[in-house]
């Protein structure tokens, strides 16, 4: 196994999109940023320099950090900020994971600009489950705004109101051929006649979930989340942020161009939207004399309607892991949380741009909306039992009918309590997780984030979860195995892990909007009493709040 030293710069880079030139924070310069390749038992050491105007910290996504909890990256929680002028460096082995993840920004809405591929290739003298491909490509969704994003949400916190939605998609950092000004930077994919692809798709959009296809080719879907699954092949992909998705592509179509294109999936219903496309070009070197070259327009991809919670759903079914994968078919803890917006009612004085002009946006999980706290992290905290950081009464109860239309819903939930409470879990333990979509301001998908674990996802379904009911249809034999779950707008899912990795753990909607709004909540894992199994002391250079 080997070492990988990395720097990263985060700093102010000019950048020209959308005919404009703007002076956004990036990682050496890039946008995206760099590509993180290894294999699975290598070690990285990425040394983060802070050179920007703002505080920043940078998270693994779905690495689980297994020893290493004060390298996993969410401010407030596993670290506080680094400063500007400041520096961290964060340290941890890849234990047990193939496949794609990805890297980004942890404070604020920096995450806009800040990200990047993590690519994690099996062990030296290893191959993939799949075969070799003939080309591996990361192709990483996004989205770009005008404004500084940072600025969109402060704003946003400010009034109570919605944020501003982005002015474009975008495929590796580039809007692509259906947005001005953007044609002469599309993401360009080459690629031979015959030969098979594996396209490793990120989606690190900030607020949508996104529908993506390619003009006229299949794809196999072979892992998701940095977990293989059974070979699945579909003419469309339902991704959510924070999900990525590895898929085998053969170039068997007529040598010409196609697009890869990518639109968001709106799950609520009514909410108005922009229905614009991204593009990248697959592009056939057919070695042949003429050269149809640039000069051939692709057709026009076909991508289901932004609305089409069908077409999601199915796609979500497809998913299978091998049979290989061991779940437990009994759960130590057995618990309910509801995931959703609330309303926090307006104080005189306070600006009120939520609905009706007298509410600002909140969300919570189990009517808490979730308070980072300021002094200290909670890790740090739980470490050195510093006392007023946080408290361990998260209310979660096994599953209880809940009602999840507004109409019904006590007015208590509409009213989420501010808070900082961490659910505590015994080492080792089997964690079972219903969680319900509620419909009180709106139903929509949210995709929920657990950090520091892969999880199994036992069931999905609409309406209200009903134990008695659905008990029957979890999924013990092939579960997908993922870190980030989009809950069914208007519905549930169950979701299983073993909590085998002591720390402090997030977990959170990764609509970022959401995450602001306070749609999370933090495991508290307890020490086992193995070696291997205690907390570390935190690393000398861990940044402090003060
Ligand atoms: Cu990819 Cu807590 O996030």
């Amino acid at each position: 196994a080997e070492v990988h030293q990395h720097e990263f710069v985060v700093q102010e880079t000019p950048v020209e999109r959308l005919c404009n030139t703007h002076h956004i924070i990036t990682v050496n310069g890039q946008l995206p940023g760099p590509t993180l390749e290894v294999r699975e038992g290598d070690t990285l050491e990425v040394n983060v320099i802070n050179q920007a105007p703002y505080d920043v910290t940078i998270h693994w996504h779905g690495i689980r950090q297994l020893g290493t909890p004060w390298a996993d990256g969410p401010e407030f929680v596993t670290q506080c900020p680094i400063k500007p002028g400041g520096s961290y460096k964060y340290v941890f082995t890849i234990k047990g994971q193939e496949g794609t993840l990805w890297w980004h920004a942890h404070s604020s809405w920096l995450r806009a600009t800040v990200y990047g591929a993590l690519i994690i290739r099996p062990r030296e003298g290893k191959e993939y489950p799949f075969g070799k491909p003939h080309r591996e490509v990361p192709l990483i969704l996004g989205e770009w705004w005008n404004a500084n994003p940072v600025e969109v949400i402060r704003e946003a916190q400010r009034t109570g109101g919605a944020p501003n939605v982005s002015d474009a998609f975008t495929i590796n950092g580039q809007p692509g051929d259906f947005y001005n000004c953007s044609k002469k930077e599309t993401t360009a994919v080459p690629v031979k006649p015959g030969e098979t692809a594996l396209l490793r798709f990120i989606n690190a959009a900030l607020n949508h979930e996104l529908f993506v296809s390619i003009g006229q080719h299949k794809m196999t879907v072979v892992a998701v989340d940095a977990s293989y699954t059974k070979p699945f092949t579909t003419d469309v992909l339902m991704i959510a942020p924070g999900q990525t998705t590895d898929v085998l592509v053969t170039m068997d179509q007529p040598p010409t161009r196609y697009y890869v294109a990518a639109r968001a999936y709106i799950s609520s219903q009514g909410v108005p939207f922009d229905n614009t496309t991204t593009s990248a070009v697959l592009e056939y070197d057919c070695g042949c004399a003429t050269d149809f070259g640039p000069k051939i327009q692709p057709a026009f991809p076909a991508l289901p309607a932004f609305n089409d919670t069908a077409a999601a759903t199915a796609f979500a079914a497809g998913i299978k892991s091998p049979e290989t994968v061991k779940v437990h078919d009994h759960a130590d803890e057995y618990l309910f949380l509801t995931v959703g917006l609330g309303l926090f009612n307006c104080e005189p004085g306070q600006l009120c741009a939520g609905p009706n002009n007298n509410t600002r946006f909140t969300a919570s999980m189990n009517n808490v909306s979730f308070v980072f706290p300021k002094t200290d992290s909670l890790l740090h905290a739980h470490y050195y039992k510093v006392p007023g950081v946080f408290t361990t009464d998260f209310p979660a109860y096994p599953p209880v009918q809940f009602d999840y239309t507004a109409q019904n819903v006590s007015r208590a939930l509409w009213q989420p309590v501010p808070a900082t409470k961490l659910y505590p879990l015994r080492y080792g333990s089997v964690v079972r997780l219903v969680l319900q979509d509620t419909s009180i301001v709106t139903p929509e998908n949210h995709p929920i984030h657990l950090h520091g674990y892969d999880f199994f996802i036992l069931a999905e379904g609409f309406g209200n979860f009903d134990h008695k009911k659905d008990i029957e249809k979890f999924n013990l034999v092939d579960p997908p195995q993922r870190n980030t779950v989009a809950v069914p707008v208007n519905g549930w899912a169950v979701i299983q892990f073993v909590a085998d990795n002591p720390g402090v753990w997030l977990m959170h909607c990764h609509l970022d909007v959401h995450i602001t709004w306070g749609l999370a909540m933090a495991f508290l894992v307890h020490d086992g009493y193995g070696e291997l199994q205690s907390l570390a002391a935190p690393p000398v250079d861990l940044p402090m709040c003060k």
